[in-house]
């Protein structure tokens, strides 16, 4: 019999193409055990850069922090971010998180009092079946917490769940407590839409502060103009994009590395964003009273884990995890919420002063030495003086290139 696309391994999935000698070698040499298995038709690892943010204060604790990204700024940005809070000791935060995972089963065509009414009586059936289904987590103290019925539209209603997940992010655990709740609810079989984890993240709201002296922003005025670029992404939709994108180039970049879902992290974010009906800045910069300090704060909802999940099957996020010292699950939301306001202070303060551009230039310059074939001991010196040479572009670095080889 033969095999469908999927079944085949991945080299052959390669002759199957029937790619040019070349193409196909390169997909070869791409290849691993490791991560063939982890999606369906897999052809090859995709490789990412992953760079290091050096020495985050978070709560007192030092953190060598990994960050995965192809954007040449960000790891520069959110180690001058971090420097200059680890001025005024780096980050805190208010208080722990809680490793809370939504899940809904939705309804249609219903009495919403009726269903009310039934969801009451069946309270404990409803903690029994979630139980029944994870008994493992129960024991550790986690699993199925809360249960709420919610009125939504004409006879509509969301079954909200909330289950504590413990060290994993939880969404898999949800999914199968929600399978059995659905169980409980047979007179309502056909009333029933779906049974499926929210990301909203609703229940697992992190918050990190963090201050800067204003003279390691440039002193007052600066200070100042950081504050009002902050209340724009408060009024102003666009800005208040441009500013969320700011913070998850750190943000998702160590969720990336750790192995957790930054689709998810992003969805939540974004919707947390927009929870007043109009979206905004997730972050809010301000002077503290006496105008010596910028002070910022960060909130949103964050659903990571440190195990289970991706992060089982990815040895680097593995390592990751490891090189961060084992964080808790708390720890890393305030890594990862830490790192994100890094960023966002760095871009505040490049895009209100001298702008972003010459930074950018300086990093785009590598790039563009390695596109001009520059090999790793050249790289720095080609980049160098193409930054300096004012016109940043791959025919520059070539030119450069070829003048740096010349005997
Ligand atoms: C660039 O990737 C991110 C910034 O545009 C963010 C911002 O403007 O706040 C610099």
């Amino acid at each position: 019999m033969t095999k469908k696309f999927y079944q085949l391994s991945p080299a052959e999935r390669l002759e199957t193409l029937d790619l040019p000698t070349d193409l196909a070698d390169f997909y070869k040499g791409q290849q691993s055990v490791e991560l063939e298995n982890i999606i369906e038709n897999y052809l090859a690892d995709f490789r990412l850069p992953e760079g290091l943010l050096h020495h985050l204060v978070v709560d007192g604790k030092v953190y060598e922090v990994p960050m995965v990204t192809e954007e040449p700024s960000v790891v520069a940005a959110a180690n001058n971010g971090a420097r200059m809070i680890g001025l005024a000791g780096g980050f805190s935060s208010k208080k722990a998180s809680q490793p809370l995972l939504g899940g809904q089963i939705l309804f249609k065509g219903v009495n919403q009092f009726k269903l009310q009414a039934f969801v009451d009586q069946n309270k404990a059936a409803i903690f029994a079946a979630a139980e029944k289904a994870k008994p493992s987590m129960v024991e550790r103290g986690d699993g199925l917490k809360k249960v709420n019925l919610r009125f939504v539209g004409e006879e509509q209603a969301a079954l909200d769940l909330t289950v504590q997940t413990g060290k994993a992010m939880g969404a898999n655990a949800v999914n199968t407590i929600l399978e059995a709740v659905k169980s409980c609810l047979q007179p309502y079989q056909d009333n029933i839409v779906a049974a499926i984890l929210t990301n909203s993240g609703r229940d697992a709201l992190v918050t990190v502060q963090g201050s800067v002296p204003v003279e390691a922003v440039g002193g007052e005025m600066a200070a100042e103009k950081i504050v009002s670029l902050s209340d724009f992404s408060k009024d102003d939709v666009d800005r208040a994009v441009t500013e969320n994108k700011g913070i998850f180039n750190g943000l998702s970049a160590v969720v990336m590395a750790t192995g957790n879902d930054y689709r998810a992290v992003e969805a939540a974010g974004h919707a947390y964003a927009a929870k007043s009906g109009k979206y905004q800045s997730l972050s809010t910069w301000q002077l503290s009273d006496d105008k010596e300090a910028l002070v910022g704060q960060l909130t949103m909802p964050l659903n990571i884990g440190v195990l289970g999940g991706a992060i089982a099957a990815l040895p680097m996020a593995q390592k990751n995890l490891e090189l961060l010292g084992n964080p808790t699950v708390d720890e890393l939301k305030k890594v990862i919420l830490a790192t994100g306001l890094a960023n966002n202070l760095a871009a505040l303060k490049a895009v209100s002063g001298k702008g972003i551009q010459s930074g950018h230039m300086k990093m785009q310059a590598r790039v563009l030495a390695v596109q001009a074939g520059a090999r790793p001991d050249e790289i720095m010196a080609v980049a160098d003086e193409l930054a300096q040479s004012g016109q940043i572009d791959q025919e520059n670095a070539e030119r450069i290139l070829g003048e740096l080889r010349r005997p």
